[in-house]
C-alpha cells in the first residue's frame, strides 16, 4: 500500500515479499554494526509480520523506500512504537542499504515521516532511539531538528534519546 512520496522517494507498506530487500541491509555487518549482530533470513520473516501487526494496531510501522524513478529498494523508514523507560513512545526509524548512503536519502524519508507523525497521527513528540557510537545515526536525528533528551540503557546498551515536539517545529 502506498503511504507517501519525497522528492525522490516512494514510501509504501512493506510485504511478504520484501525478504531480499531487508536481507540487503540485515545481512550486511557494516549496516548493522551497531545492531547486536546480522539478521538471519527468519528474523527478517519475523521484522516483516511485527511490521505488519504495527500497521494493523498502531496504523504506522517501517515503510519500505523506493527510488521514484526506478522503483529500486533502497531502505526502510517510518515511525513505530516502543517502550523506553517503561513509557510508551513513537519512534522514527531508518535503515537503509549502504549503496545508498551519503545522498540525504535517510533524512528526506525522516522528515517525511516526522511531518506525517505530527499531521496524519496527530502526535505532539517523536523520538529516536540511538545506541551511543552510532554517529550517522545521530546525525540524521539532528538534521531532522531533534536534540538529545537523554540516555538510557536499552537492551542493556548505552543509548541516547533523542526527541523532536509538535509545537517546536
Ligand atoms: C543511519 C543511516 C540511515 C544514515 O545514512 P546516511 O547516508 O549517513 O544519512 P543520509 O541519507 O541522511 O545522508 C546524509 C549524508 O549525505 C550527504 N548528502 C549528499 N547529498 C545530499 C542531499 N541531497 N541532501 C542531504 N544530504 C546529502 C550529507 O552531506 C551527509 O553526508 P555526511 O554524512 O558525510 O555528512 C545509515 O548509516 C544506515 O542505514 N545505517 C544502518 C542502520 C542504522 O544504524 N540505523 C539507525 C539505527 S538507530
Amino acid at each position: 500500500m502506498f503511504i507517501m512520496e519525497t522528492e525522490r522517494l516512494t514510501l509504501r507498506q512493506m510485504t511478504e515479499d520484501d525478504e531480499d530487500n531487508l536481507m540487503q541491509i540485515f545481512s550486511d555487518r557494516v549496516a548493522m554494526q551497531y545492531y547486536t549482530s546480522t539478521k538471519t533470513r527468519e528474523q527478517a520473516k519475523n521484522w516483516i509480520q511485527w511490521n505488519a501487526r504495527n500497521y494493523e494496531e498502531h496504523g504506522v510501522g517501517l515503510w519500505i523506500c523506493e527510488w521514484k524513478d526506478t522503483g529500486e529498494f533502497v531502505g526502510q523508514c517510518g515511525i513505530v512504537p516502543q517502550l523506553v523507560d517503561e513509557q510508551p513512545e513513537m519512534e522514527i526509524g531508518y535503515l537503509f542499504v549502504r549503496a545508498y548512503w551519503g545522498r540525504g536519502l535517510a533524512t528526506e524519508a525522516a522528515l517525511a515521516a516526522k511531518q506525517h507523525g505530527f499531521t496524519a497521527m496527530g502526535r505532539n513528540r517523536l523520538i529516536s532511539m540511538i545506541y551511543k557510537p552510532n554517529l550517522p545515526s545521530i546525525q540524521v536525528a539532528k538534521r531532522i531538528g531533534m536534540s538529545l533528551e537523554k540516555e538510557t540503557r536499552i537492551n542493556n546498551r548505552e543509548t541516547f534519546i533523542f526527541s523532536v515536539h509538535a509545537k517546536n517545529d
